[in-house]
């Protein structure tokens, strides 16, 4: 299972990158606003430090402005990866992207049919937002199973990207279940390398290293 970050912020994004763990990048406009950097700088910056797929979202919402944004997002660099919203307009415009090469993520997805209709249009990624779901007492892992034997009963290419993702079990799900990649925030990629038997373990060998002087 491939490793993305959702975050904006620079300095996670380089220090999860130290770790060995990204594979690439999710935005949001919520992401970048929390960034407080201008859209363009934050993708340059990012674009800097990883070598892998960036999904950078349209604002747009209707088919015409989203494959100019699109269009000039995937102008950028080649490691950008238009995200567009899973409405009607939405998937027009990945049809479109889709003839034209341009990498597209399919966001906002709740429901195995819209994941079905998005791989239809020609998505990359689809992107079912897991954490929301459970926000509402829906098992948002239940629609990454239904989403995983859809996409393999027609032996579909779109790529499963787990997003909303907020806790350690839903990466645990996600990869038991076979989703292609995961979105996570930093703050959970590390809550996934802590245990607290490592720590405990590391304290005593050190302890006892320092009686070797004595
Ligand atoms: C995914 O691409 C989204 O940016 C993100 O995972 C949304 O997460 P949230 O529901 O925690 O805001």
């Amino acid at each position: 299972m491939k490793i993305f970050i959702d975050s904006g912020n620079t300095d996670e994004i380089r220090e999860a990158c130290a770790l060995g763990l990204v594979d690439g990048v999710t935005t949001n406009p919520s992401l970048v606003a929390k960034s407080g950097k201008p859209f363009r700088q934050l993708l340059d910056e990012i674009l800097a430090i990883v070598d892998g797929p960036i999904s950078a979202e349209v604002i747009s919402t209707h088919a015409e402005g989203i494959l100019k944004e699109g269009r000039e997002l995937a102008g950028i660099h080649h490691n950008i990866v238009v995200k567009v919203p899973l409405i009607p307009e939405g998937l027009k415009a990945v049809r479109i992207f889709s003839q034209e090469g341009i990498k597209t993520n399919v966001t906002l997805c709740f429901s195995a049919p819209q994941a079905l209709l998005s791989a239809k249009a020609g998505a990359t990624y689809i992107s079912p937002f897991v954490g929301r779901l459970d926000d509402i007492s829906a098992p948002g892992m239940n629609l990454i199973e239904d989403i995983r034997t859809i996409y393999d009963n027609y032996a579909i290419e779109t790529q499963i990207l787990t997003a909303s993702a907020r806790s350690p079990m839903h990466f645990m799900e996600a990869a038991k279940i076979g989703s292609d990649v995961i979105t996570a925030p930093f703050s959970v990629l590390m809550q996934l390398l802590s245990h607290p038997l490592t720590d405990i373990g590391l304290k005593k060998f050190l302890d006892d290293w320092e009686k070797t002087k004595k």
